[in-house]
């Protein structure tokens, strides 16, 4: 086989980068075998060039001026495992004009910027590829673009974030305190550097962006996504959940009708005989319904420091092909050939688990009832236990129903003299309507 040195830039060093090191280090010559290209690492751009490295690494390799990769004429591959939005952008966008194909995990820059990165890209005959960006080390973007690309899809929905994966699940089985399991979750390298993102549902949202865009052909941004984190799930919602036959999961939710598309990430109620319901800790598992395959379930490993690197390293060993092949930049990466309309969450369509602390007095359920009633939303069923001498809390799960009832139903709720306080509201999927 005509062999073949590429020479690639790392931007980032961190739990990703480590792990990209490790493999092209201990699989170099096992990646020749299969494509005849010897990758060799020429820089790494970190932060801090003093700070100590978890694997060995040399100091001439080390540098902290991006330039030093994006200028360079002889690296071909820009691996960028950093994160940041606009600073990040720039960078790539220079190691795009200076001709290098770009491999990276950035959700946040690709979710916001990934046309013109696109663009500029095909218009410098590079590649882009983003894999890793998605639920970690699963296969999902490839397949959605390239293995399912003749089939009309009407529904993503999944698991697609790892650390709020693993803290549910934690506090749902061992009953771990939020704050404990999230340090956790930070140590494991799953969490982002500001991990405000994963627990407030932002980086599930950027992925069900990018997810929607590939997967419906229409432009779909993080500002199009209804987002809801997990952070005020308690301890009650989980217990009730258990009563009632569910557990909670952080889902991404992406649905395609003709000519409109609906997006949103939010906590879940699933039934706990769900395929969802078993994917536990950091694990994640995308759900895809096309026309002609049908029902498709993505599962693996969606954060952490081998698994993102495995991703990263497919993309990487295709973009060596394409180079060595000379076919890299020959294809427009960008799908997004038609334009849908993004509906509103209040047009959306759940059933819903709502947690409500009242008055313990006759009538207060009747009263509730009413409420509902008049607004449309029918009742399921209903749970009411004592808190106390005078309070009781009232739990029900409603039939599925648009939103906007139920939050008209819910403001009126909220203003009667016996309801002291709408404690939770979370959307219900996969219940018996
Ligand atoms: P990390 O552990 O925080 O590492 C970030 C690395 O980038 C560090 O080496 C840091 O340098 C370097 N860096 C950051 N900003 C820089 C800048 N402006 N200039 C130069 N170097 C800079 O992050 P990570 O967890 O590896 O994540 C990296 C990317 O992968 C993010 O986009 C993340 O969303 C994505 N991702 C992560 C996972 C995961 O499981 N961790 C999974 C999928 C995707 P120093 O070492 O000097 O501080
Ligand atoms: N912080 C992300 C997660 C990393 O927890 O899923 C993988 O994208």
């Amino acid at each position: 086989m005509e062999m073949k040195t590429i020479k690639v830039g790392i931007m980032g060093m961190g739990t990703v980068g480590t792990g990209v090191m490790k493999i092209i280090e201990a699989q170099r010559e096992y990646i020749y075998n299969k494509i005849g290209v010897n990758l060799e690492i020429k820089k790494v751009l970190v932060r801090d060039v003093t700070k100590e490295r978890n694997i060995p690494v040399h100091p001439e390799v080390l540098t902290d001026n991006y330039e030093d990769i994006t200028k360079d004429p002889e690296i071909k591959i820009c691996i960028e495992v950093m994160g940041g939005v606009d600073t990040t952008k720039d960078m790539l966008l220079d190691a795009i004009e200076n001709g290098k194909s770009i491999v990276t995990a950035n959700k946040d820059l690709m979710a916001i910027s990934g046309k013109e990165i696109f663009e500029k890209a095909y218009q410098a005959g590079v590649d882009v590829k983003f894999e890793a960006s998605v639920a970690g080390g699963i296969p999902i973007i490839r397949p959605l673009k390239d293995c399912l690309a003749a089939n009309r899809v009407s529904e993503i929905m999944g698991i697609i974030n790892g650390t709020t994966n693993y803290i549910l699940t934690n506090m749902t089985e061992k009953g771990s305190n939020f704050q404990d399991v999230l340090r956790e979750a930070q140590d494991l390298g799953y969490a982002e550097a500001d991990p405000t993102a994963d627990i407030e549902g932002f980086d599930a949202a950027r992925k069900i962006a990018i997810l929607a865009s590939i997967g419906f052909n229409t432009r779909v941004t993080l500002n199009d996504v209804h987002v809801e984190g997990i952070t005020k799930i308690t301890s009650q919602d989980i217990a009730y959940a258990k009563e009632l036959g569910f557990v909670i999961k952080l889902l991404g939710i992406a649905k395609a009708e003709p000519g409109e598309v609906e997006a949103r990430v939010h906590p879940v109620f699933i039934p706990k005989n769900h395929p969802l319901a078993a994917v536990n800790d950091a694990f994640n598992a995308i759900y895809v319904k096309g026309d002609a395959v049908g029902e498709t379930m993505f599962y693996g490993p969606g954060a952490g420091e081998m698994p993102t690197a495995s991703a990263i390293m497919g993309d990487v060993v295709e973009v060596a092909q394409n180079i060595k092949t000379e076919t890299a930049g020959k294809r427009y990466n960008c799908t997004c050939f038609e334009k849908r309309r993004i509906k509103t969450i209040g047009e959306m369509e759940a059933q819903y688990y709502i947690r409500l602390t009242v008055k313990d007095q006759p009538g207060v359920l009747a009263s509730i009832a009413s409420v509902f009633g008049n607004q449309g939303v029918s009742i399921g069923s209903v749970v009411q236990k004592r808190r106390g001498e005078e309070m009781a809390e009232i739990v029900l799960i409603t039939h599925g129903i648009k939103e906007q009832n139920v939050q008209d139903a819910l403001q009126i709720i909220q203003g009667l003299s016996t309801v002291e306080v709408v404690s939770n509201v979370i959307r219900v999927e996969g219940g018996n309507n």
